[in-house]
């Protein structure tokens, strides 16, 4: 492949020439961009994993997981879109990809380093939220070394830099928490998650990103996964029948998160964070779940065991024995502790309202900065 004659050159050229109306037009002429093409970065754990932990792992993702929306393997822990996905249909982006995929990836809209079961500590272990970032800043350094050797379909300088950063973790962090700790040593520990979700956003702001994108988490105690496991410490039930200490702990986590962002955004000079209350999203639609048409906000769709919960952690979703409800449509929860994509759609036009955002921006501001 070393050697090129003029006369290949030249065709070359022309191939790209002839493919260029094809294959960028319609991306600038749909994308709500402002004719840019938006590139999205995103960091975090199975809530935005398209495909990291299948790829980067081997191990796939079966059916009935993605039998709503991909009619198959997503790869994706949902029966079909995740809210990352549904926010990159409202800029007419294509779905990230993984960062990991070695098959034909498409990474011109961006990548998405998010793999399920993440969390922020332990650090340096496949794949926590820093050797995220340190695969980030492999992948921008390759980027901009490939571009510069002609390269194409890439991230380049500009696109980094006006690039959306999203993060989503902290919930593995918590959840797995509460196995082994009581509420007052998790409470002792939230400091030390927010300090890692820190230092990954001054490690992607001192490489160029200004735009950040950062959810808190949801109320934990409301999964069905963490509401059917007695044994753990945990213990009293909100009106809603969520469990009282998972979510306190999730409060807690979320205003040190909220504090996080405020003072990042003091010290940060033309960056801009925006904070999301996932949490006051995903309770609403516990609470009023009827009013978003849901029969059954705390019992999983795709499980084991039936009524209240229908999990079993011993036969959970695509395991021998599992069931699986008809409509997917009607419970907030796919598997215990993922959402269905009925309810990820709702999740995600919520987040689009940017009613729920500190400060209160909509989810393509960072497409009218420069
Ligand atoms: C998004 O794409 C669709 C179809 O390609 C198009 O109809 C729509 O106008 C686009 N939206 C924006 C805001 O660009
Ligand atoms: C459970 O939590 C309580 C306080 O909330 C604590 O005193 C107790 O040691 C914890 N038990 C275990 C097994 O961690
Ligand atoms: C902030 O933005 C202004 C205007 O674009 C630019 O001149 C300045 O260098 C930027 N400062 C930093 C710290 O990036
Ligand atoms: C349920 O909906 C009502 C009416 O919109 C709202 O006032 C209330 O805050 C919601 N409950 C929760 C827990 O979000
Ligand atoms: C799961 O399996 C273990 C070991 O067989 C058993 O002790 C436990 O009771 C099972 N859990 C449930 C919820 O069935
Ligand atoms: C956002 O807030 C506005 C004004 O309060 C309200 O009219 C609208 O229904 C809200 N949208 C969502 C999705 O909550």
């Amino acid at each position: 492949m070393g050697h090129k004659g003029g006369a290949s050159l030249l065709l070359h050229q022309y191939l790209i020439f002839l493919s260029f109306p094809v294959i960028f037009l319609p991306l600038f002429a749909h994308s709500q961009c402002n004719g840019r093409n938006p590139v999205v970065l995103n960091f975090g754990d199975s809530n935005s994993d398209t495909g990291g932990f299948a790829v980067g792992l081997g191990l796939p993702i079966r059916p009935p997981n993605g039998r709503t929306f991909f009619h198959g393997s997503s790869n994706r822990l949902s029966d079909g879109r995740l809210v990352i996905d549904f926010l990159c249909e409202s800029l007419n982006m294509s779905y990230l990809t993984p960062y990991l995929e070695s098959l034909e990836p498409n990474f011109r809209n961006g990548a998405n380093f998010a793999i399920s079961g993440s969390s922020t500590l332990p650090k340096f272990v496949p794949f926590s939220l820093d050797i995220q970032v340190l695969q980030f800043l492999r992948f921008q350094a390759r980027s901009l070394q490939l571009l510069s050797q002609g390269s194409r379909g890439l991230v380049d300088e500009e696109g980094f830099r006006n690039a959306l950063y999203t993060l989503d973790i902290g919930q593995n962090d918590l959840v797995a928490s509460f196995t082994y700790l009581s509420y007052a040593e998790i409470i002792k520990r939230i400091p030390s998650f927010l300090e890692e979700i820190k230092s990954a956003i001054w490690s992607i702001y001192l490489h160029g990103g200004k735009n950040f994108w950062i959810h808190n988490t949801g109320p934990l105690g409301c999964l069905p996964q963490m509401l059917s496991i007695t044994s753990r410490n945990v213990s009293g039930l909100d009106p809603y029948g969520c469990l009282q200490s998972p979510n306190d702990a999730a409060k807690v986590f979320n205003e040190g998160l909220r504090a996080l962002c405020e003072e990042l955004r003091s010290q940060m000079k033309n960056a801009t964070i925006v904070y999301v209350d996932i949490y006051s999203i995903k309770y609403d639609l516990i609470a009023n779940s009827t009013k978003y048409g849901f029969q059954h906000p705390l019992m999983v769709c795709c499980g084991y065991g039936g009524p209240p919960y229908n999990f079993n952690p011993n036969v959970t979703c695509g395991q021998t024995g599992y069931n699986i409800c008809e409509e997917g449509s009607k419970y907030i929860s796919w598997d215990g502790t993922h959402y269905t994509e009925a309810a990820n759609e709702i999740v995600a036009s919520k987040i689009l309202s940017a009613n729920y955002s500190i400060p209160n921006l909509k989810f393509d501001y960072f497409c009218h900065t420069s």
